[in-house]
């Protein structure tokens, strides 16, 4: 059974403040991305409107706080890793729109205004609780869960665009964001360990049922902002997941949850 809200916060300071310092350190050449300039044909048309839709989903992540902050209750330790994690975020934003601008394929004023027009919190709400396994999941659970999903979706993306870019010191620039992503993925992963030690045994029971469910109806969150269907960002986004890239992704989230499967026989057997 689980806990009913409000839900109790539990202590992390090693993992956040780790992850604090850790993320200090990741651009220090952030000022040096100015004036890039980059021969455009090089780059499939494809994947110059990944960069522009990508760019845009990073400056998405103002939406995303509300929900994270709503999710993570009163729990101070997540809120304050809400904080970084949208810092970091908005780093790649600059990062990606320095390389929008030099591909000439900068990001105009209706982007931006449709982005920020979008119904994300309420559309978000919707799906998080269509998906919940539990009507009584404490929501830090449900939104770390998904947390590792989307992170390491981007982790993927960034990955094959880096692959697919053409130019050198673009693929370099997006294989430290996919670093960055990969990082955020792994702090969700640490979060939800330490919040399971918390946890009763029919709470640790879900998890499992909890990232199958997720999986079986992932929506990423561009899905969730009407602008980005109007520019095809997700398709755009899953495109990069094709193939050998999806059998990754299968094989590595699959890895990471299977260990949670042994908690349904302990409750079962409780
Ligand atoms: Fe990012
Ligand atoms: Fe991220």
């Amino acid at each position: 059974m689980a806990i009913q809200p409000p839900y109790p916060s539990f202590e992390t300071p090693d993992v956040i403040d780790d992850f604090f310092v850790a993320g200090r350190n990741l651009w220090p050449d952030l000022a040096s991305f100015k004036n890039l300039k980059f021969d455009r044909e090089q780059v499939p048309a494809e994947i110059v409107r990944f960069l522009r839709s990508t760019t845009l989903n990073e400056h998405g992540v103002a939406h995303y706080l509300g929900s994270y902050f709503q999710n993570y209750q009163n729990d101070f330790k997540l809120r304050f890793w809400s904080a970084m994690w949208t810092a970091e975020e908005y780093t790649h934003y600059i990062i990606l729109r320095r390389i929008c601008q030099g591909l000439d394929a900068d990001l105009t004023e209706k982007d931006f205004h449709g982005l920020e027009m979008g119904d994300y919190f309420q559309n978000m709400k919707a799906y998080l609780d269509r998906i919940k396994v539990d009507p009584s999941i404490d929501m830090r659970m449900l939104q770390l869960i998904y947390g590792v999903l989307q992170e390491y979706g981007a982790v993927i993306a960034y990955t094959a665009a880096a692959e697919q870019c053409g130019i050198p010191e673009i693929a370099a620039i997006l294989k430290r964001v996919a670093k960055d992503e990969m990082r955020h993925c792994r702090f969700n992963q640490v979060a939800l360990e330490a919040m399971l030690e918390h946890c009763s045994e029919g709470e640790k029971a879900l998890v499992w049922p909890q990232f199958r469910a997720i999986w079986g109806d992932l929506e990423m969150p561009t899905e969730h902002i009407g602008y980005f269907a109007e520019i095809g960002a997700t398709d755009l986004y899953t495109s990069l997941w094709d193939g050998e890239k999806k059998s990754k992704i299968v094989l590595y989230l699959s890895r990471y949850f299977s260990k949670y499967r042994q908690y349904m026989n302990n409750s079962a057997s409780a």
